[in-house]
């Protein structure tokens, strides 16, 4: 059984993560989406409500999982009994910084091997960082993220988010 960990900060799950989590769903068995617990960063959305919202918008996938973690990435692939690694590359603007986290997770813990999809052309040039500025800005972020991930978006910039 091949166990895949897509991991990222989801701040928050844009259509470039879901069509990765859709399509590495199709080619492995079971896949955890691992949504980065980092206390470093100042995200718009806490840990617990980017899970929430991946579990929305991953809920019909019945081999996809979503769990948090903190620390290095390849201890939690090890606590998953997982020995795949999955990253999309958009551009080759990304290659560096993802071949050097391959290439180091590989050297901590050689049992696990990155896997790369390339994104889909539709979303290249997407990132969560250009949807929050967009947003923030009062533009339409509907061709971006889901429509329950736009609203919680919306909710959270005009402070009328119930949690
Ligand atoms: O979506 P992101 O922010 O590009 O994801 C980056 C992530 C979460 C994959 C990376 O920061 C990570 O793995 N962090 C955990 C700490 C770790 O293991 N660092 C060493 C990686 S070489």
């Amino acid at each position: 059984m091949t166990v895949a960990v897509y991991p990222g900060s989801f701040d928050p799950v844009t259509l470039g993560h879901f069509d990765i989590i859709e399509r590495s769903s199709a080619i492995m068995d079971k896949v955890i989406v691992a949504v980065l617990n980092n206390n470093s960063k100042t995200p718009l959305f806490s840990v617990e409500e980017r899970v929430k919202m991946l579990v929305d918008v991953t809920r019909h996938f019945p081999n996809v999982e979503v769990r948090s973690f903190g620390g290095l990435l390849v201890d939690f692939v090890q606590e998953c009994h997982a020995g795949v690694i999955v990253r999309g590359l958009r551009a080759v603007t990304d290659f560096e910084y993802e071949l050097q986290m391959a290439q180091t997770n590989h050297v901590i813990a050689p049992e696990v091997d990155t896997v790369f999809l390339t994104t889909n052309l539709k979303y290249s040039y997407l990132s969560s960082s250009i949807v929050k500025e967009i947003a923030m800005y009062g533009g339409d972020i509907s061709a971006f993220v889901h429509p329950l991930v736009a609203e919680r978006i919306r909710a959270k910039l005009t402070g009328t988010d119930p949690q």
